[in-house]
């Protein structure tokens, strides 16, 4: 099992910034664009007509896998292909852009081309993948628009791994690119791996490695290929950072083995010269490098004296062909630790035989010691792995299919519902880890209007129906696309139990629904009935609002729901419901703009849905300051603007409630001194923040009561429809 705590923002680390160390602390020189991105000034060039997934389906993409094919073995000058074959360096390429996914937060991952930006194209772990991205450069440029470099990596890993003989499941385009880094907590550490930072595991302490990372140091795809802390000797310790890292990226040990070994199956290791003989990482670099890191000698690269993560061989005697010389080799010989030329700790089979030795990476007569890193070592000194290893070692079609879905799922699990997968090569099996829903069946007008009626006249109340409705659909995420209202995933138990939901309510308004609801699917009901609610509240503020909601959504079996890959999606904070599971290592107002961003929500659409959710009184049951808190009105259940005004009411005095820190506040009357409302930092901040209040005396202001209301519908709504990709996608599919 997991030795952590399983939970974001908590751990024995001190308090951290929402989003820990970032480019500007990294790189504090480099150009600034911030001035040119301001109110909201966008950085993509292609504009609003362009349709990434439209111009995917018109890509020429046969021609493309065949151009892709060819530049495998098209050796450029500037960085010669080792074996003459390109495909091991593009496998690691589209495996490490992969890699940087987390279940933690759903972040990371290679669905939006980040690897081309820093801080990933500078992470040593990235080492010379700036060579890898820039021999793909012609073949980007050449089919332009209908491809992305977020599907070209993938693309290109796939068609590396078919044009060495290994398996493929098969490939989903449809990965939009952006142009800017994406902003992802990566850590607090102010140093690289490679400087002598410790490893974030120290069991002896107690310490886990903090969610959502999911690397064993700061600037690593996963582990320290040397052993951890670059002890090769802590066979325990490497299994233990091995199998904690990629849990978090949703592998099991099976998953694990037949990655790393599959993966190992091609290519080498680079460590010819000590570290000190080649150049900064990219975004450091001198100008005129034009984005080039890592510089070293153009002589000695044509030699092969390159240097990546200093460890040096080949794992297997043909590193160009898939097969099984990897478990082979792993088990005939003893391995012994050695040192490479730059230094690194590496292993070495005793007394190999000469069938058994690999080629040079430029001259094939030359044979050379193949190696295992103490990371593939973990493979066979692992009891759990080796048995594994052995299994693959004595079965290769188990290898195969293993390493081809194993494969599949590591380069696609970011992309959310199958539905988003496109092109030619999207593979018709359902897996459980793209949480399948089946179809659901569009309800007509006259039966919604008339399951609305029946719904407000059940004696729910409109904070029951809105809490449900929202508890079904803000676990949407749009890090990874999981999550949301389709599926009704609410249902189950281990989704209803969450702390921030209140399961015999959830229960009673189910029950109640599931009576009313007819052949609709209970997915479109529970939305449904929280639109009614909306409707309701809008209305009894005075204000004629139509709640839109698209039917059709389906009911998710109990098959087609794997609850352990949901625990992550459990919030530990929901400000929208003032909930808070316990005092965290980030502020609590920051925990709501990281959710707020996982949902997609603008600064003022937050503002609007947060001020709405509650004056209607959905405030969790479980918040830890009862479920009136932050609720600053005398009609609660009605639409209104009261929570802006009340907020920003001269007349009220602030304090901290004294017992509980710094998270529950109390409001008094500023002349008498009496209690008016209890508030949470969430709450006050639309109040202290300058940004926040700009945008809450908006809604405070007279004139704009029907505009705050409006704006709390459309982001309800968005929220409500966050997931519906099936509707956004049909077009893609004709
Ligand atoms: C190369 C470590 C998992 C595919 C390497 C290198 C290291 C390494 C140190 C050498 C880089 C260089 O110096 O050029 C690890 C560790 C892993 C892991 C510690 C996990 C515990 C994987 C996985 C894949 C993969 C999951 C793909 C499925 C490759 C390939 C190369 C490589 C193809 C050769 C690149 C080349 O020939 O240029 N890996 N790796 N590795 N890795 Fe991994």
């Amino acid at each position: 099992g997991s030795i952590s705590g399983g939970c974001p923002f908590t751990g024995d680390n001190d308090m951290r910034k929402l989003f820990g160390r970032t480019n500007r602390d990294w790189w504090p020189d480099s150009l600034d664009l911030g001035p040119l991105t301001q109110h909201g000034q966008t950085v993509d060039p292609m504009g609003e007509d362009y349709d990434y997934c439209e111009a995917f389906n018109a890509l020429d993409y046969t021609s493309l896998k065949e151009d892709l094919k060819a530049l495998m073995t098209d050796s450029q000058e500037w960085w010669p292909a080792d074996y003459g074959h390109y495909g091991p360096f593009f496998i690691r390429m589209a495996w490490h852009a992969a890699g940087t996914y987390r279940t933690g937060d759903g972040r990371g991952g290679a669905s939006s081309g980040q690897q081309r930006f820093a801080p990933l194209n500078s992470w040593p772990d990235n080492g010379n993948l700036d060579k890898a991205r820039r021999l793909l450069w012609p073949i980007k440029k050449k089919y332009g628009k209908h491809i992305s470099w977020a599907d070209l990596f993938v693309l290109t890993g796939n068609m590396a791994i078919e044009s060495m003989g290994g398996p493929v499941f098969g490939f989903g385009g449809g990965r939009k690119d952006v142009f800017e880094p994406e902003t992802v907590y990566w850590g607090t550490e102010e140093e690289w791996v490679d400087e002598g930072v410790a490893t974030r595991i120290i069991p002896d302490e107690g310490k886990a490695l903090e969610n959502p990372l999911a690397a064993i140091q700061m600037g690593l795809i996963y582990v320290n290929p040397e052993g951890p802390g670059g002890n090769p000797h802590d066979a325990e310790g490497m299994a233990r950072d091995m199998r904690e890292t990629f849990a978090r990226m949703a592998m099991n040990d099976e998953e694990t083995v037949a990655l790393t070994a599959g993966g190992h199956a091609f290519g080498k290791c680079h460590g010819a010269k000590p570290a000190d003989t080649f150049g900064k990482a990219p975004e450091g670099e001198n100008l005129h490098t034009m984005g080039f890191g890592w510089l070293t000698d153009p002589e000695e690269i044509g030699k092969g004296h390159i240097t990546t993560s200093g460890i040096e061989g080949a794992w297997t005697p043909n590193p160009t062909e898939w097969g099984n010389d990897y478990f082979r080799l792993l088990f005939k010989y003893e391995y012994e630790l050695t040192e490479s030329p730059a230094g690194a700790k590496q292993w070495t089979p005793i007394d190999p035989e000469e069938a058994d030795m690999a080629p040079d990476a430029r001259d094939p007569n030359k044979k050379v010691p193949t190696i295992m890193t103490t990371a593939d070592m973990a493979l066979k000194r692992d009891p759990e792995y080796r048995k594994i290893s052995e299994r693959f070692r004595d079965d290769q079609a188990a290898l195969d299919d293993a390493f081809a879905r194993a494969w599949f799922k590591l380069t696609h699990r970011d992309m959310g519902p199958k539905v988003r997968y496109l092109g030619p090569d999207v593979p018709s099996e359902d897996l459980i880890w793209q949480d399948p829903i089946p179809a659901g069946k569009e309800a007509s007008p006259s039966a919604v209007a008339d399951f609305k009626a029946k719904v407000l006249d059940s004696g729910l109340t409109v904070a029951e129906l809105v809490r449900t409705a929202f508890a079904s659909a803000s676990t949407y995420r749009k890090s990874d696309h999981r999550g949301g209202a389709n599926g009704a995933h609410i249902r189950f138990d281990e989704i209803k139990n969450w702390d921030v939901n209140d399961a015999a309510e959830i229960d009673k308004v189910l029950g109640k629904l599931d009576g009313l609801r007819g052949d609709m699917s209970m997915a479109d009901a529970i939305v449904l009935a929280g639109a009614a609610a909306v409707e309701k509240a809008a209305k009894d503020g005075g204000f004629d609002i139509e709640v839109p909601v698209s039917t059709g959504r389906g009911d998710a079996t109990e098959d087609q729901f794997d609850s352990e890959s949901w625990e992550p999606l459990e919030p530990f904070a929901d400000g929208f419901r003032n909930y808070l599971r316990t005092k965290a290592t980030v502020k609590t107002e920051d925990m709501l703009i990281d959710r707020s961003d996982l949902l997609n929500l603008s600064v003022p659409e937050m503002t609007a849905l947060l001020g709405g959710m509650r004056v209607l009184g959905a405030v969790s049951k479980h918040a830890d300051h009862g479920d009136t808190i932050g609720v600053l009105t005398e009609k609660p259940g009605v639409l209104s603007n009261d929570f802006f005004v009340n907020l920003l009411d001269m007349g009220t005095a602030w304090e901290v409630v004294d017992e509980s820190g710094d998270e529950e506040f109390v409001g008094r009357c500023r002349l008498k001194g009496e209690e008016k409302w209890r508030a949470t930092r969430t709450d006050l901040v639309f109040g202290s923040n300058s940004q926040l209040r700009a945008v809450a005396e908006v809604y405070a202001e007279d004139g704009n009561e029907e505009k705050f209301a409006r704006d709390f519908v459309k982001a309800w709504t968005k929220v409500m429809e966050a997931d519906r990709f099936d509707l956004e996608y049909a077009k893609y599919h004709k």
